[in-house]
């Protein structure tokens, strides 16, 4: 009896001792997951500044919020996802990648074509990023950085379309551009009647939209957005013929504007540690190399 008693007691201590041991371990367990957490969390704190590979000497904007008018029609460079319902595009990518490198804080506005020049003009907004070409009339008024983006204009048809085979072909046809383009200023060449036959949209979206319906022939457009439309409109367009421009996209500031500089530094940066040929294979169907 008192054997059996002694082997309960010794099978319950052991039982016992097995126990505790096995609790401290999932206490140590959750530990290095907890611990893990807030040591990750500063350190991405601390890496933005110099991480980057900007060198030392990028200009350092202080978090300053940057107001950047855009108007967001326009695939691919802005334009609303229509899954997502959000604000995309290869301009949207570019000034956040800017504004990484030079610790400021993009806050895009949308606006319409005509109140981008105008409110740049009013100095309402810091800068304007929406695919604009550079050119000696807006220089007049506006600074612009470097170019980003070298390309040439099309003309889109639809895709059934076959007695329009390129630029050469649209004299006596309708013709579809946002008013205010450097795309409305071609259409005017290749028209033979400007009245007749040029239709002004406020957006290329509506323009893509009439050339859809039927209300004009074709659309004088930039290549990357009539790939951009074309992607949004599968199989129902085509692009006739070749570019038949060659024109630089720049960011637009007002006249005198103290961010040229600083932007056109952290463009390098992008063009020389392969970010701009990222974004360039990411959004363009046709990878274009930085210049
Ligand atoms: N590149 C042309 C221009 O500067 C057309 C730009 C249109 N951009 C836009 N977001 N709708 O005149």
């Amino acid at each position: 009896m008192r054997r059996l008693l002694w082997g309960i007691l010794i099978a319950a201590l052991l039982a016992a001792a097995c126990q505790p041991a096995a609790t401290p371990q999932p206490t140590v367990t959750p530990q290095p997951t907890a611990t893990s957490q807030p040591t990750a969390t500063p350190q991405p704190a601390a890496t933005p500044t110099p991480a980057p590979g900007a060198g030392a000497q990028l200009p350092d904007l202080g978090g300053r919020e940057l107001k950047i008018a855009s108007d967001t029609t326009y695939p691919p460079f802005e334009f609303v996802d229509p899954k997502t319902n959000e604000l995309v595009g290869f301009d949207v990518d570019l000034v956040n990648e800017l504004c990484r490198l030079l610790n400021c804080k993009p806050m895009i506005v949308s606006t319409a074509w005509d109140g981008i020049f105008a409110g740049l003009e009013q100095k309402q907004f810091d800068l304007a990023a929406s695919g604009i070409t550079i050119t000696e009339e807006r220089k007049q008024k506006f600074d612009f950085s470097d170019s980003y983006l070298r390309y040439g204009q099309v003309v889109l048809v639809r895709a059934d379309e076959e007695r329009i085979r390129g630029k050469d072909d649209l004299k006596e046809k309708m013709v579809g551009v946002q008013i205010g383009t450097t795309n409305e200023e071609t259409a005017k060449t290749l028209v033979a009647d400007e009245a007749k036959q040029l239709k002004r949209y406020d957006t290329f979206d509506l323009a893509v939209r009439a050339l859809l319906a039927k209300d004009v022939d074709a659309v004088v457009i930039d290549s990357p957005a009539a790939d951009g439309f074309m992607a949004q409109n599968p199989g129902q367009m085509k692009i006739a013929g070749e570019p038949f421009t060659s024109e630089d996209l720049g960011l637009c500031f007002p006249k005198g504007s103290d961010l040229v500089a600083p932007f056109n530094a952290a463009l390098k940066v992008l063009k020389e540690n392969g970010t701009l040929d990222r974004l360039y294979q990411k959004w363009f169907k046709e990878y274009k190399p930085g210049q």
